[in-house]
């Protein structure tokens, strides 16, 4: 009797993600909302003596949790960011890991420019004043925001998703700046080609100049807290702050403190540090007239998440058939 591989999904996925697993492999998906814990995890890949692992983001994986089941030879993240899995403990067991690059490229960088708009346009905090039925008469300086227009936007980090943020102030007539560890010619001219001119600058120039900052880096050693506090005061007293990466590029406290003591305007975070952010969280405290957040919804539309449970489950596919991954975070994390 053939075996059938048996694959372990920590939360529950898009269908079609799963209708594709469900077709060759026996398929067992935990239904909580709330993540599991590793002990959870490990304790579920030893009894199903599991060949690959759905996770997510929230789920750690490390080389105890790759060690709970002897047959695991894929470990298939539903999202594009693989800093909650310990990649090197992975390579060392010639256990495969795949991510989904790509598919949310575009859905992030409009999540970013909807944070964008509410800061400069105080729509949130409009919103909120109309809903509590202050809305009495039309004011001349009433909910007064910051112009998109004409403004200045520093990428920080000129990736994929860094790029596609830059790519839409085409239509608002904006600057470009953008920092990282390097000068980018080839995203200049692909931005070059639409218009946009975009200008390498070092950290502190980016800081100053800018008047909207928008974080688009993976969590590394080199990115935790990328923003502190020295970053803030730089930044002008007006500027915004946006956050669509991961929460751990910011300090929270440092931005608490920029945001009580008016050093940056207001600040658009779709990821946070914690997360999830409890409500009852100091920095919640400036919402919304200082800060907007939202759920880490950045991939969150319905044609990217399916994308996304498509290229998990081929990821899946590829593992268990010992073929290379169509999408490897080991080979994309230069380990493999
Ligand atoms: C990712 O995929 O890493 C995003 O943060 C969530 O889609």
């Amino acid at each position: 009797m053939t075996h059938t591989p048996t694959v372990y999904v920590t939360r529950e996925i898009p269908e079609v993600g799963l209708e594709t697993l469900r077709e060759r492999y026996e398929v067992v998906v935990r239904t909580e909302k709330l993540p599991p814990d590793q002990a959870e995890v490990r304790a579920r890949l030893r009894k199903l003596d599991a060949d690959g692992l759905v996770c997510l983001l929230s789920d750690d994986v490390d080389g105890d949790v790759l060690d709970a089941s002897p047959d695991l030879s894929v470990v298939s993240t539903f999202s594009v960011g693989y800093d909650h899995i310990d990649l090197a403990a992975a390579a060392e067991r010639g256990i495969a890991v795949g991510h989904t690059p790509g598919v949310l490229t575009e859905t992030t960088a409009d999540l970013t420019w909807a944070l964008l708009l509410s800061c400069a346009r105080r729509t949130v905090e409009a919103h909120a004043y109309v809903e509590a039925g202050e809305w009495e008469v039309w004011g001349p300086t009433l909910l007064t925001g910051a112009d998109v227009h004409g403004s200045t936007l520093g990428i920080v980090g000129l990736g994929k998703i860094g790029t596609a943020v830059a790519r839409r102030t085409a239509g608002f007539g904006m600057d470009v700046v953008y920092t990282g560890p390097n000068r980018k010619p080839g995203r200049e001219a692909e931005l070059g080609d639409v218009g946009v001119d975009a200008t390498y600058v070092d950290r502190d120039r980016l800081l100053v100049d800018s008047d909207v900052v928008s974080l688009h880096v993976p969590l590394t050693q080199a990115t935790e807290e990328w923003i502190g506090e020295a970053e803030l005061r730089r930044m002008d007293d007006d500027a915004i702050l946006l956050n669509t990466s991961r929460g751990g590029v910011v300090d929270t406290d440092a931005l608490d403190t920029a945001l009580e003591r008016g050093w940056i305007g207001r600040a658009g975070l779709d990821v946070t540090d914690p997360e999830p952010l409890p409500a009852e969280h100091p920095l919640l405290r400036h919402a919304p007239e200082r800060l907007v957040v939202t759920p880490h919804v950045g991939s969150a539309s319905v044609g990217t998440r399916d994308r996304m449970a498509e290229m998990a489950a081929a990821n899946v596919e590829a593992g268990i058939e010992g073929r290379e991954l169509p999408h490897s975070a080991l080979r994309d994390a230069g380990l493999k």
